[in-house]
């Protein structure tokens, strides 16, 4: 069954990047690309992706900065209200407005494969809000930043279901329960 799944990222303090957009923090920890939750097994369980726009821009200057092809096989939405260019060979499409209006899209190209949330945490919130969030999956760097691109700016209930370490991460894996359990409505209202 195919599951939206955030996987991302995280300082301690819950952001995703400073207030610059950079991930400077990120790129010198120390990392075990063979150990939990690496990347390598998680991109093989990866249908399709959606990201916003300003992590699509960080991944086109990323790859420009460093002469690389574009990352995903996969298709890849990115959602953005302005035109964006598309590298050579990647398979981009965009869109805008209600991000559950592109599920049946993202599920479809996954193919039975899950759907990965890249970021930003709104994004993540658009899909929570319309309780279409299954998992989130973190790696928390052993950073604070105490600013800048918050990991996921909702009220949410998680379940945590298992945690290791990797390198200088903690890593671990929620499922999303819903709204937090304060803000449901009662029976007695
Ligand atoms: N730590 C990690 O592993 C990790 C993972 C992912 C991202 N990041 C970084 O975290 C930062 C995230 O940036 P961010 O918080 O700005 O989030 P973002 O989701 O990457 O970009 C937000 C932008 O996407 C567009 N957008 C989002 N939803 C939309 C919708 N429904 N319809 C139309 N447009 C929509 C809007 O821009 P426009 O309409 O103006 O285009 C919005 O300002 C980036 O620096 C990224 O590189 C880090």
């Amino acid at each position: 069954m195919t599951r939206v799944v955030y996987y991302t990222a995280t300082t301690l303090d819950g952001f995703l990047a400073d207030p610059d957009d950079s991930l400077d923090w990120l790129m010198r920890q120390d990392l075990d690309e063979h150990g939990a939750q690496n990347y390598g097994e998680f991109i093989t369980t990866v249908g399709s992706l959606v990201m916003g726009s300003t992590t699509y821009e960080w991944v086109l200057a990323n790859i420009a900065r460093n002469g690389e092809p574009w990352y995903y096989s996969q298709p890849t939405w990115v959602m953005t209200s302005r035109e964006l260019p598309t590298p050579d060979g990647a398979d981009v499409r965009f869109a805008k407005g209600d991000i559950t209006a592109l599920l049946d899209d993202l599920r479809a190209a996954a193919d039975g494969k899950d759907v990965w949330v890249v970021g930003g945490g709104d994004l993540a919130g658009q899909l929570a809000d319309a309780g279409q969030l299954d998992e989130v999956i973190v790696s928390v760097a052993p950073v604070v930043l105490g600013a800048g691109r918050p990991l996921l700016p909702r009220r949410l209930d998680l379940r945590l279901v298992e945690t290791a370490r990797n390198g200088a991460f903690v890593t671990a894996r929620y499922e999303v329960d819903g709204p937090l359990k304060e803000d449901r409505p009662t029976l007695d209202g």
